[in-house]
Parts: C-alpha cells; sequence; structure tokens
C-alpha cells in the first residue's frame, strides 16, 4: 500500500498538479511542495503558471484566491477551506468605499493579505516585501493603507508621505505576540546573533531589529550573511524553511509560541485527498476577480 508521500507524488503526475506552499508550512508540507516561497513569490509563481491544469495551495485564503485570481482558467484547491488569515477578514469593501469618500486624493493601497472584495477596491497591492517600493511609486502624498497596521507603519517611517491606516487597528495576531523584554533577554542570551524582525510585527519590537524583512527577505539575508545565529521574530515554521536550507546556522525562534494555527490546517493527508478529489476548489466572482487582477498587476509594475 503507497503511503501519503508516494500517493501525492502518483496523483501530481497523474493530474498535472503544482503544489505551492508558504514558508509558514510545517516541515512534510513544505517536503512534498513544488516551490516554497514568501507571498510574494507564491503571487510570481501563481503568475508564471502555464503548464499545470490544478495547483494545490497550501497557504492561507487570501493566498489561494490571488492565485485564482492571476489564473481564471486553472483549477486552485486549498486542502483546507477553513485556512483563514483573522487579519485579512479585518477590512471590508465597504470599509474601503466608505474611507474613499472621506479622502478622495488619496490612494488605495492593500497589503496582499486582504479578501478579494476588498482587492477589487484597491488601485494597487503590496506585499511586505515591496510595501515600500509601491507607495513610493505612486503620485499621491496621501495613501490609505489596509489591512495591517504595523505595516502601515513600517512603510509611513520610510516614505514622504501621509500613510492612513485602514481599519484602525488592523493586525496580525501572531506578529502582536512578540515581546520587548523577552527580545532583550535573547539579545543577552546571543550576544552575536541578527535580530530579524517582521514587519507585521509592533513597532518597538521592530525597532529592535538588526533587519525588518518580510519572510522571503529573510530567506535571501540569511543565505548572504556571514552571521552564524539569528534570532527569528515571525511565525514558527519560518525555521523549518530557514533551517533546511542553511544547516550549519542556529535560528532561535523570537517566541516559541508564535504560531499561525490557520497556516497548520493543511496537512500532508489532505493534500493527498485534495489531489484525489478536486476539492476544495477556490473560487472568486468573475467581475471581483477581473477588477482585483488589475490592482495585482500594478503592483507587478511598481515593483519591477
Ligand atoms: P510574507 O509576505 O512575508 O510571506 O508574509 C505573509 C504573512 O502572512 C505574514 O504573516
Ligand atoms: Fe495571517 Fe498572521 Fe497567519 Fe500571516 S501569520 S497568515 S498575517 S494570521
Amino acid at each position: 500500500m503507497l503511503n501519503h508521500l508516494q500517493e501525492i507524488l502518483r496523483l501530481k503526475e497523474e493530474k498535472n498538479a503544482l503544489i505551492l506552499a508558504h514558508n509558514y508550512q510545517p516541515r512534510d508540507v513544505q517536503e512534498v511542495a513544488d516551490f516554497v516561497g514568501d507571498s510574494l513569490e507564491l503571487c510570481i509563481k501563481a503568475l508564471e503558471l502555464e503548464d499545470p491544469d490544478m495547483v494545490v495551495f497550501c497557504g492561507v485564503d487570501f493566498m489561494a484566491e490571488t492565485a485564482a485570481i492571476i489564473n481564471p482558467c486553472k483549477k486552485i484547491l486549498i486542502p483546507d477551506a477553513g485556512a483563514e488569515c483573522p487579519m485579512a477578514h479585518m477590512l471590508s469593501a465597504e470599509d474601503i468605499r466608505r474611507a474613499k469618500i472621506l479622502y478622495p486624493d488619496a490612494a488605495v493601497v492593500l497589503y496582499v493579505n486582504s479578501l478579494a472584495e476588498a482587492k477589487a477596491e484597491a488601485d494597487v497591492l503590496c506585499t511586505s516585501a515591496n510595501a515600500v517600493q509601491v507607495v513610493e511609486s505612486l503620485p499621491n502624498e496621501m495613501i490609505l493603507f489596509g489591512p495591517d497596521r504595523n505595516l502601515a507603519g513600517y512603510v509611513s517611517r520610510r516614505v514622504d508621505k501621509k500613510i492612513i491606516p485602514l481599519p484602525e487597528d488592523g493586525h496580525c495576531y501572531v506578529h502582536k505576540m512578540f515581546h520587548e523584554g523577552y527580545l532583550h533577554f535573547l539579545r543577552e542570551q546571543y550576544p552575536d546573533a541578527e535580530m530579524l524582525i517582521h514587519p507585521e510585527s509592533d513597532p518597538e519590537v521592530q525597532s529592535l531589529a538588526d533587519e525588518v524583512l518580510s519572510t522571503g527577505d529573510m530567506v535571501h539575508h540569511v543565505a548572504r550573511s556571514q552571521g552564524e545565529t539569528f534570532i527569528v521574530g515571525t511565525e514558527v515554521d519560518m525555521i523549518t524553511r530557514l533551517q533546511r536550507e542553511n544547516p550549519d546556522k542556529t535560528f532561535i525562534p523570537a517566541l516559541n509560541e508564535a504560531v499561525c494555527k490557520n497556516m497548520k490546517l493543511h496537512t500532508v493527508e489532505k493534500i493527498k485527498n485534495c489531489l484525489l478529489n478536486g476539492e476544495v476548489q477556490v473560487r472568486v466572482h468573475e467581475e471581483t476577480a477581473k477588477k482585483a487582477k488589475k490592482a495585482i498587476l500594478r503592483m507587478f509594475k511598481a515593483s519591477k
């Protein structure tokens, strides 16, 4: 009898399928994936798709929706449809329409961690890897930026524009967990370590970092760095990716409990069932997808 892994390999070939996984997926899911990356890299991968008839997307809802928006003719599947990003659900399309009336001169820049209906209201999207570049590319002096308040703050400290967070307190519950006191303690314990922090973290936490980086930029930074030890301030499975690619370096989590339980809903068994049954397919309403796609393509143009 075939185990899950052998069965996945067989089904992938039979269905001409590709498996994409975000950096926060656990080791066994990363190992069956054809490509592991950050939100931006996964968007680019989705845009480049030509060959596969079917894509199994191991990430949260907004990531799989983005792949479906870019590839309306491909079958995009998510192993567990309950894998939602709570931050993405903090901003509705209606909230954006209301803000546009209040700030008619502002451009709307949305973090890719947003719902398809919200994306359809945006002028341009961004990820944490290109947010500053995207905002700088716009002629507007005023920017409505959502849904992550901390990423909005990170951008506003780097550009000379007025950044208005939308909503007031959009946040990621995982990156809110980091604590300055514990980071000072880790600094004392590992004086030679480089501290890498994700921009979804609170500003006081970001201010302690050597580098504030998206998950993909953490991968590139560690590969280039002469450093041997790194304190990693993002979801804990980021270390799984970093350790796989850098077996001789040491990675210390900024907090062991920083787990995105939404990301962990996917399992190897669910990936197998997904390939077997062709479910659950991610669908985005055609009109919404058309508008959202424009904002996604503008992001690619702005961050080239
Ligand atoms: P990245 O774009 O850095 O992969 O981050 C996505 C995310 O959801 C972080 O919580
Ligand atoms: Fe959403 Fe936070 Fe999980 Fe990223 S870590 S997917 S922002 S809940």
